[in-house]
């Protein structure tokens, strides 16, 4: 049975959740900051897994209205700021992905804060994903390589991404079915699974019953049986 190692998700849904209850769109980023914490302690619990990697701020979502965006950067500082104790109790290391530099220094000091507190941990390894995009990873790890006379290779690449590891579950919410610059060169034989599920009403159940049919999968990785 396939172990779900990796699990990589797309938290899409919240601003329709809000507009379906006559909400601002913000107040579905707040619900889904709690779905966060309910998935996060749900691989916590889980054996199988190792590493989440939650898409929470994408290099294209500066193009978002200057509130919303404020919003979420003052979310994500208050979350990690709540979160700490949380996380050294339940030994889970965060690792950051992305460029952080676009954001103000006080976020900036408070993702590498959490990040420095957190590096001993050796449970879960909770990844944002912030100002990330896949191209920008990939091409932020050519420009750090470049310089080297060899020809480039594929262990050299991956070494230079922000995020090193393979993804074996991406789970995209809220009923699109594309992967929006996420995780492009890890999830080369990711199993995509998408739900139409709106991420603040997307429950451990609903990742239960995924996993569940990921573990049944047969995966050959271009290879046969
Ligand atoms: C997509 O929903 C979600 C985002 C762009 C941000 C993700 C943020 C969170 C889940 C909350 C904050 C996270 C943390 C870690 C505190 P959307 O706004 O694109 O929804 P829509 O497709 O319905 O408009």
């Amino acid at each position: 049975m396939n172990r779900a190692k990796h699990i990589a998700i797309v938290m899409d849904g919240n601003g329709r959740w809000a507009e379906l209850q006559g909400k601002k769109r913000v107040k579905g980023h707040e619900a889904g900051a709690k779905v966060v914490k309910k998935i996060t302690t749900y691989c916590v619990n889980h054996e199988d897994i190792e590493r989440l990697t939650l898409y929470a701020f994408s290099t294209e979502n500066w193009k978002r209205p200057r509130l919303e965006v404020e919003f979420l950067m003052k979310l994500l500082e208050k979350y990690l700021k709540n979160e700490l104790p949380s996380y050294l109790e339940h030994n889970i290391r965060f690792e950051p992905i992305g460029d952080i530099r676009a954001f103000s220094k006080s976020l900036q000091k408070t993702i590498k804060d959490v990040k420095e507190k957190t590096a001993h941990c050796d449970g879960l390894v909770q990844s944002l994903a912030l100002n990330y995009g896949a191209h920008d990873e990939i091409l932020r790890a050519i420009n750090k390589i470049k310089t080297s006379s060899d020809n480039i290779t594929e262990a050299m690449l991956s070494n230079a991404l922000d995020c090193k590891h393979n993804v074996d579950l991406l789970i995209r919410t809220g009923g699109d079915h594309r992967l929006s610059n996420f995780l492009l060169w890890q999830s080369a034989y990711a199993e995509l699974f998408f739900c139409d599920t709106l991420w603040p009403d997307f429950d451990t159940k609903d990742l239960e019953q995924i996993i569940k049919k990921f573990t049944k999968i047969e995966r050959r990785f271009g290879g046969l049986k």
